[in-house]
């Protein structure tokens, strides 16, 4: 197996469920996301260590999920407030029509809505929320739209927000192409990830094109957090344990 370089981000390789591709493998791995991002992603810890901690049994708290594709990490984070006997309102957006399609046929969860938007439709109509997080889209946006999701966040978030993505590294292209061998061979999982991987940035560089205020966290493995906390949440909010917790190092 070819392992590339990776010296640099390949920001002209383009994944397949982006362009004008098969219906079917399309939903297909819409359905294998789950397992993915229940293996790779981290959301669980997230979620305890960030997200609960602001919120509430009695008062409601809202979450935007931007780019929620297939909508598994928002059914999980509406899920797991749920069980814990927390009150969370989650909306996940995502402007692809076949993501939103196919998230929207799934069975419903409470406390969950999915729209068909882009993020600046939402800071558009004056929208807040007290958190907004992203998964896995940071690497798919150019430069101007990293920046405009960035911006759209903050003008989003009463509390802070949290954009979680694959860090790049030459690993992660090795043990993602092994583990995913044998599987997945019905869906875009396997190629689209590895396409992933190579388009992700390493720490050092997204530190590099983050706005002011903006901090990265190197999680592991090959994770990366890039984290914003509204600076008024940091006084009286957080103070009181109303704000969900977005320290840099939460
Ligand atoms: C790789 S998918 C990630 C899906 C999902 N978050 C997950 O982890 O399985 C990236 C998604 O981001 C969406 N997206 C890109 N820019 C966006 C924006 N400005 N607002 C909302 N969604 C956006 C794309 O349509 C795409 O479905």
């Amino acid at each position: 197996m070819r392992v590339p370089v990776l010296r640099t981000r390949a920001i002209d390789a383009v994944e397949i469920m982006d362009g004008d591709c098969d219906p079917e493998k399309l939903d297909r791995t819409y359905a294998d996301f789950p397992v993915v991002n229940r293996v790779v992603s981290g959301w669980r810890g997230m979620y305890r260590r960030s997200i609960r901690p602001g919120l509430s049994t009695t008062r409601p708290s809202t979450l935007l999920d931007i780019g929620s594709g297939g909508g598994d990490v928002s059914r999980c984070l509406a899920r797991w407030a749920a069980r814990d006997g927390l009150r969370l309102e989650v909306t996940a957006i995502d402007p692809d029509p076949r993501a939103h399609a196919w998230a929207s046929a799934q069975p419903a969860v409470a406390g969950l809505t999915f729209r068909r938007a882009l993020s600046s439709e939402l800071v558009a109509e004056g929208a807040r929320f007290d958190f907004v997080v992203s998964n896995h889209i940071l690497h798919h946006l150019n430069a101007a739209e990293l920046q405009g999701v960035l911006a759209d966040s903050q003008a989003l978030a009463r509390c802070g927000a949290l954009h979680a993505d694959i860090a790049r590294g030459r690993l992660a292209y090795l043990g993602f192409s092994l583990g995913t061998w044998p599987f997945f061979r019905r869906s875009y999982i396997r190629a689209d990830g590895l396409t992933s991987i190579r388009r992700s940035f390493t720490a050092r560089e997204l530190r590099a094109v983050a706005p002011p205020g903006w901090r990265v966290r190197r999680a592991h493995p090959y994770r990366l957090e890039l984290r914003w906390r509204a600076p008024q949440a940091s006084t009286s909010a957080a103070a009181t344990g109303a704000a969900p917790d977005v320290r840099p190092d939460a």
